[in-house]
Parts: structure tokens; sequence; C-alpha cells
């Protein structure tokens, strides 16, 4: 389907090429100009420097320019943290004042353990306020918040903690998923039992689902910290420079090592500004909400900090789209509060659809006061795409980021008036951002054809210009193609100029809206006793978009071991987490290989999604790609 340029005026497309010309031609003065919607306290009179990166002699605190400005604006009275959650039956709202205020509470208690300027806080926490209190806390003092998603597992907990060297870790007695709840304690016990590294203090927040044992004096009760500081002052916000780190956000990379993407205050928070408005849509006193969870890049940028930095309301769901209750949750809460630009992982809308396929409840809510969906995380197939557009009336918008980048860099940008789009593509290069399609050698492809996706170096403001404690890492991703930023995907760019996502070049995959490396959970399944070999591959699923599969051919001595299958799976659960949801093993006598060894993968990745496969001319045994096949057949049906 292509665009409707119809209903579009000439005037809209316009003034999407007007800011992509201008923000290419002369950047400084584009964002410069874009920086004027955050309070400073020192002024950023330099908006780029090759080496400085933006605004670098700006000074400002990003929790000051989330909370205060608003309230000092006369705004205080008006929502600012809705916190829905089904799971618990509550919903409470916090207006700006009060947002300041609970902050504010956290950034003394914060204090008392002696946290300043540049200090680390891991925070392992669910999604209810706290979080989003704590947040916002470091923001205040200067902190630096790495926020690690409760899926993970301890020894993935331990590797942040090593590497960012916390003085605290922040954290809740459980979590809950769905219907159950996970105990949150002895996970970062047995975390900390693993990292080198020592923080001061645990400190802990006792939900009454479950009562966690404390260890003092190392943890500490999280309400009685809050009683103890209470008559303390509400710490000021530290003037910190635009360039300093206001968060540490670890990503999957092509080694078993998270990458800690670094986000510098300064860029992060014109940037998200200029999206809520430019891309979303949204302005004070709107609601927006971005069904994620805050320890990915779309709950840091679009539960957190954007809907705040423009004095928006932003939605803090803590469930699931389906069975928390029903497969209406999601339309529920948008009509409630009446949310106007909603965003989403199409897996969600996938999961939703197979549980109410007509669209009986999105019918019965109603979402009419929404204006758009916005889809990413994956790439979003158009079906998904057709069956949402059809049931809510509204526009499905995709639109393609990274951690990495922190906000959007393809996108169909609804607050600049440009509405197009196409099924099948993430959308326009969003102002900032200039794309080119590479062949493997670095020269440009024909549009239509496919390549490597890459994006012309300087970054736009509020994407890493570091990686913590590595920055080799960092750099290597402008090495393979100097000038460019390397983004790992493939794709092709149309003839209009849409850019449309497939796939990605390394060995990251999306499992449900989560990215995690196959390469990682390779490393696990060949520690496991009896593993000879193996390899990890991406098989299609209907809901999740992939799920990752293993192959192992087992040890001389193993072949008969029925433990193998269910340890290979605990091993990866227990050392990388539940999120990667690896459950399916198949034991197969010998991995298919060319003759110089190379495993292939992508023959087993046609296999496991019943794709027709070749057989490369290369491969040393061509008798065991149809060995594997039938095993993968019968194990499907089983
Ligand atoms: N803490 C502890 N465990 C967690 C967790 C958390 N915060 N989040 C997920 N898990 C666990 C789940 O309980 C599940 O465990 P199980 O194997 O014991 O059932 C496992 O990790 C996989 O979870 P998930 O991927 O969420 O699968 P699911 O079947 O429970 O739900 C979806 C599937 C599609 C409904 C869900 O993944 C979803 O809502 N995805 C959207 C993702 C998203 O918003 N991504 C952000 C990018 S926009
Ligand atoms: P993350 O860093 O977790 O946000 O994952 C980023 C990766 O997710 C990208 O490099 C893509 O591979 C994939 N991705 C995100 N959004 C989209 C999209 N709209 N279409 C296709 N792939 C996407």
């Amino acid at each position: 389907m292509s665009f409707n340029e119809d209903s579009m005026s000439q005037h809209a497309i316009n003034r999407l090429k007007a800011a992509q010309d201008e923000a290419s031609i002369d950047a400084a003065k584009y964002w410069g100009r874009a920086a004027e919607a955050i309070d400073w306290f020192a002024c950023a009179d330099m908006p780029f420097d090759d080496f400085l990166g933006w605004f670098s002699d700006g000074q400002l605190n990003t929790c000051y320019n989330c909370l205060d400005r608003h309230v000092a604006a006369g705004r205080g009275d008006c929502t600012a943290l809705i916190y829905d959650s089904p799971v618990t039956k509550t919903i409470a709202r916090y207006s700006y004042s009060e947002l300041l205020q609970q902050t504010g509470r956290v950034a003394a208690m914060l204090k008392s353990l002696g946290v300043g300027q540049g200090d680390r806080v891991v925070i392992y926490m669910p999604m209810v306020p706290e979080t989003v209190f704590a947040m916002l806390a470091c923001a205040r003092l200067g902190a630096i918040h790495s926020v690690v998603f409760g899926g993970f597992a301890p020894p993935e907990l331990s590797k942040r903690i090593d590497d960012a060297a916390p003085k605290l870790v922040l954290t809740a007695s459980c979590g809950i998923e769905g219907g159950r709840t996970i105990a949150y304690k002895p996970l970062v016990d047995e975390a900390l039992a693993l990292s080198s590294h020592q923080v001061r203090h645990v400190v802990l927040l006792q939900r009454e689902q479950v009562t966690a044992a404390l260890r003092p004096p190392r943890d500490i009760d999280w309400m009685e910290l809050h009683a103890l500081t209470a008559g303390d002052e509400i710490p000021a916000c530290v003037s910190v420079a635009a360039t300093d780190p206001l968060y540490i956000l670890y990503t999957s990379g092509t080694t078993g090592k998270p990458k800690g993407v670094v986000r510098e205050n300064g860029g992060h928070a014109v940037a998200l500004a200029w999206s809520m408005t430019n891309i979303y849509g949204i302005e004070a006193g709107d609601t927006f909400w971005a069904a994620s969870d805050v320890g990915w890049v779309v709950g840091h940028s679009y539960i957190v900090y954007g809907p705040l930095l423009v004095g928006a309301a932003t939605v803090l769901f803590e469930g699931k789209p389906v069975g928390t209750p029903d497969p209406g949750t999601f339309w529920r809460v948008i009509e409630r509060h009446g949310v106007k630009s909603f965003f989403t992982a199409p897996t969600a809308i996938r999961a939703i659809r197979k549980e109410d396929p007509a669209g009986d409840l999105l019918r019965q809510l109603g979402i009419a006061r929404c204006q758009a969906i916005f889809l990413a995380g994956e790439r979003a197939d158009p079906d998904t795409i057709d069956w949402l557009e059809q049931h809510s009336g509204l526009p499905v918008i995709d639109h393609w980021w990274q951690t990495e980048l922190g906000w959007p860099a393809i996108a169909t940008c609804i607050g600049l008036g440009d509405w197009r789009r196409k099924r099948g593509s993430a959308g326009l290069a969003v102002p900032g951002y200039d794309f080119a399609i590479l062949d493997d050698r670095g020269q440009p492809v024909a549009d239509g054809n496919s390549g490597n996706v890459v994006i012309r170096a300087p970054l736009a403001p509020g994407a890493f210009r570091t990686l913590w404690n590595n920055q080799a890492g960092y750099e290597k991703n402008f090495a393979t193609y100097p000038g460019f930023y390397e983004t790992g995907d493939t794709g092709h760019r149309d003839p209009d100029g849409f850019l449309h996502i497939m796939g990605r070049t390394d060995d990251i995959i999306n499992v449900a809206g989560h990215r995690l490396s196959t390469g990682q959970m390779e490393q696990i399944v060949a520690k496991q006793e009896g593993v000879a070999e193996c390899a990890v591959i991406g098989a299609k699923h209907p809901v999740k978009g992939m799920i990752p599969v293993a192959f192992v051919s087992p040890r001389a001595g193993h072949q008969a071991d029925h433990t193998l299958t269910g340890r290979i799976v605990q091993a990866v659960r227990s050392e990388l987490g539940a999120v990667a949801a690896m459950k399916k093993v198949h034991i197969v006598p010998q991995l298919p290989k060319t003759r110089s060894g190379k495993i292939l993968r992508n023959l087993l990745r046609e296999i496991v999604n019943h794709a027709r496969y070749e057989i490369p001319a290369t491969i040393e045994d061509s008798t065991v790609p149809a060995t594997i096949a039938e095993i993968v057949e019968a194990e499907s049906t089983t």
C-alpha cells in the first residue's frame, strides 16, 4: 500500500523537508534553536563541537527540566505521572508538585547515603512510581542511574554492577509478572555475591506481596530511610555539564559482555523534547503512554523523561497486554486516562490479536481520544498494522530506533503535520539523521536494493557518544564504514525516500521486542556438560516475532543424556534470564558446517523456519541438513 498523499497538505510535506534540510545544512543552528525548549543554568552557546559534542558549554539539570520548571511556571497541579497497575488493582495520580515532592524525598534519601554528582546508582526495580522517583532523584543529584530490567538473571545484574561500580543498588521486594510475584531480593543477593565490586548499601522497597529479609547494615528499608530523612531539606538540582552522563543503559552487543550506552544530559533533553512535539505530537497537558518497561530505552525516553520534559502526563503501566486481566487492558488504560499518543511493540499487538481476533474489546472500549498508535522495537509486519488500523480506526505508525540513539531516527513526524506512511516501512529519516544504504565494500546501493543501514556521523543530539568504560567498543561502531555509524541493521530505501528495515547483520535477535544476543546464549550453552558444539539462532514466532532455538551436538557418551535439554534451558534462564525465552533445544548428531569448519547458521535458520533451504556448495557433509530437518519436523509436531 502506498501512502495517502491526498490527505496530506503539501505544506506539511514541505515542513518536514525544510526541517530535514535545515538540520543537515546547519545542524548546530537547527539544534541550537531546539535547545531553547530547555531551561539552562548556563547557556549553551556552542551547540556542537566535533570533539566535545552537543551543547558542551551548557549547564543544566534534567530533573529541573522535568519537574521544577513546570511547578515554577504555575503548572504544579497538572498531572505528571499516572500509575495504572491492573496487577495490584491500583491507580494513582501524581501532579507535578507531588512528583517533585516525592522525587525530592528520594533525592534526600540518596544524599544521606553519600550519593553525589557522578556516582552511579543501579536500579533493579519493577514498574512502580518509586522507580520513577529514583531515576529523577539521581538526575537531580547529578548521579548516574543504571536501570537493569527485572527479567535479567543475577549474573547479568552482576556484570552491570561490576561495570558501573555503583554506590547503591535500589530494589524492591518483588516484581509482579502477570499472575506471579517474582522475589527480587534473592536475585540481588546472588548478583552481589557474584560481583567483585561491592556496593555500600542496598535500599529495598517492601511491597505488600512479598516481604524480603534484610541484612543490615548493608540493606536498608526504603520506607525507614524515607522516614529518617523526612526532615532533611530537598536537595537542590545540581548544575551539570550538558555532556555529563545522565544514565548508563546496558544493551546486548555481539559479545557476551553488555554494552553500557552512556546518555548525556544536554543532547538528551533537547532531542527528547523535540521528539515529543514533532514526532509524537504531544504538548504540555496531553497524556502520553509508552507501554514498555523502564528497564529498556523506550521506558527511559518515553515513560520517564520525554513526556515530563514537555510538561505532559505519562502513564506507568504495571501489567501485560494480555492476562492482566484481559486483552482489553491497553484500550481500557488509553480510554481511562485520555491517552493522546500511544506507543507499544508489535509483539504486544500480536498477543492481543491472538486472544481477541475480532477486536471485540477494542470496539467495546473505544479509544476515540487517541490520535495515533506508534510501534517500535522490532519490524512491524504489515498484517499486524492492518489489523490494528482496521479495528482501532487510528493511524498506526511504525518507527525505528535503537538504545544507542535514544530516540527515533526513522519515523512519521506527525507533530510536523506529516502523516505519510507506507506498509513495511519504518518511515522517513527524522531531521538530524542522514541515512545511507551501503554494500559490504562501503559503496552506496541503488534505491530498492538491500544493504547495510548506516547513519552519517556526527549523530544527532541525544545519541550515544561513548560506552561506559569502553571507548574502543564505541569507536568500533564507526570503524567499518568510515564517516558513518553502523546500525547493525539491513534494509533499503525506496524511491520515495522511505526506509525499510529488514533484519540484522549480526547475532542480535528481537524476542517479544527485547533485544538479545544469540552469541551470548551460545556461550552459555557451549559451557554445559555434554555439549560438543552448538548454535543458537532466531526462529520465527507468531507472537514474539522471534524466539531463540538451540542446536546441540552432544559429546560422546551424552547422546542418550535425557537431562541435556533441560539443563541447557535452565542454564540460559538462570544465567541470562527468563526474558531470553529459550525453551527449544534440538539435539542433533552433527551441526552443518563448511569445509573450513564454519557453522552454517543461515541454513539452520531456514530449516527451523520451514523455509526451502539451499545446500551450500561449501558444506562439509551434504547429508547433515536432511537429518536435522527430520529432527526439527518430528520435534515440532510433538
Ligand atoms: N521481571 C521478571 N521476569 C520477567 C520480567 C520482569 N520484569 N519481564 C519478563 N519476565 C519473564 C516472564 O515472566 C517470562 O517468564 P516465563 O518464561 O517464566 O513465563 C519471560 O520473562 C519472558 O517474558 P516475556 O517476553 O514478557 O513473555 P510473555 O510470554 O510473558 O509475554 C508479551 C509476551 C508479548 C505479552 C510481552 O513480552 C510484551 O508485552 N512485550 C512487549 C515488550 C516491550 O514493550 N518492549 C519494549 C520495546 S517497545
Ligand atoms: P533496542 O536497542 O533494544 O531498541 O533494539 C534496536 C533494534 O531493534 C534495531 O537495531 C532493530 O534491529 C530493531 N528495531 C527497532 N525498531 C524497529 C522497527 N521499527 N523495525 C524494524 N526493526 C526495529
